[in-house]
């Protein structure tokens, strides 16, 4: 009978699509339990972005794995050399989770822009001790210039969000869009955007593509916004920045060493941190099981899924 390892719980309906295969389905799994259970003879793993698919895995699982999906449309966590050389598939959630993050990146332009984070903290924590002139002070999000590191997708969505709230938006890719806003180079974009927004995947080429020069680039009033992945950023660098007042704020929802944040983001000011919830919603989530599944099952089929990465 053809066995699939699901490595997380999913949301209801997820799974639909495999529908009479053996499931092994885990609350959690480790590296060394995941390794043996693709070792013991699996077809298929639908697995998360926590989940580090590596050469020795796939190799372990070479014998039976046809195919791997990740519940995330990042897939830095899985070895593609290693799954091509080995003719094992991997799928990905393409298309399904874009309006979703795109809303959470817009999320935190606006909260990193207006502050919102230290100042519900402030309230919180009894600071604030009544209205004032001067009081959480920060910057318009109408009228202000929104530079997308990134134009696919999920980037284009965020500008269609960014429209509607009477920002300009500049966008910043290798080739030419032949979009209005198309900025020739990242420098371009930084030094005119009042708040720019990464939406790369992480590559061997964009990791640490912003560091303390790309940093000192930006507008001393600008925010940096980030939905993508956490080392596409020197959090370091970020660090400095915002405690010298190179840039005004961030919003982050990803980090280099999650569930670690860096103790220094953790204080600097003006920053808000989201526990990497870019694409949490029941809908979205449940898409994105529904797609992922629905890729392995594919596979199996003999068919060829539109969501397969290699
Ligand atoms: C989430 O980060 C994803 O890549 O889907």
């Amino acid at each position: 009978m053809t066995r699939v390892l699901v490595t997380a719980q999913l949301p209801a309906g997820g799974l639909e699509p495999l529908a009479g295969y053996d499931i092994d389905q885990r609350e959690t799994i480790d590296h060394e339990q995941l390794i043996d259970a693709a070792a013991r003879g699996v077809d298929g793993i639908v697995c998360v972005l926590t989940d580090r698919i590596d050469r020795e895995l796939l190799e372990r699982g070479a014998p039976t794995l046809r195919v791997v999906a990740n519940v995330a449309v990042g897939y830095d966590n899985i070895d593609v050399a290693a799954a091509r050389d080995l003719g094992i598939a991997v799928c990905n959630t393409p298309g399904v989770l874009d309006e979703t993050t795109a809303d959470l990146a817009f999320l935190l332009v606006l909260a990193a822009r207006r502050r919102a984070s230290d100042a519900e903290a402030d309230l919180r924590a009894g600071r604030w001790v009544g209205w004032a002139v001067d009081d959480h002070l920060g910057h318009d999000v109408h009228g202000a210039v929104l530079g997308l590191v990134g134009f696919g997708r999920i980037g284009r969505a965020v500008a269609r969000r960014a429209a509607g709230f009477g920002m300009e938006v500049v966008h910043h890719t290798r080739h030419d869009t032949g979009i209005a806003g198309w900025c020739s180079t990242l420098n371009e974009l930084l030094g005119r955007a009042d708040a720019v927004s990464l939406h790369v995947p992480l590559t061997g080429e964009t990791q640490g593509l912003i560091g303390a020069a790309e940093l000192a680039t930006m507008k001393p009033g600008a925010v940096l916004v980030n939905t993508a992945r956490g080392p596409v950023v020197d959090e370091e660098a970020l660090a400095d920045a915002l405690e010298r007042g190179v840039i005004f704020g961030a919003g982050l929802d990803v980090y280099r060493e999650e569930p670690g944040v860096h103790p220094r983001l953790l204080d600097a000011p003006h920053v808000v941190l989201l526990p990497h919830i870019g694409s949490a919603t029941v809908e979205t989530r449940t898409a994105m099981a529904r797609l992922a599944a629905a890729g392995v099952r594919a596979v199996l089929d003999g068919e060829r899924p539109p969501n397969l990465v290699a």
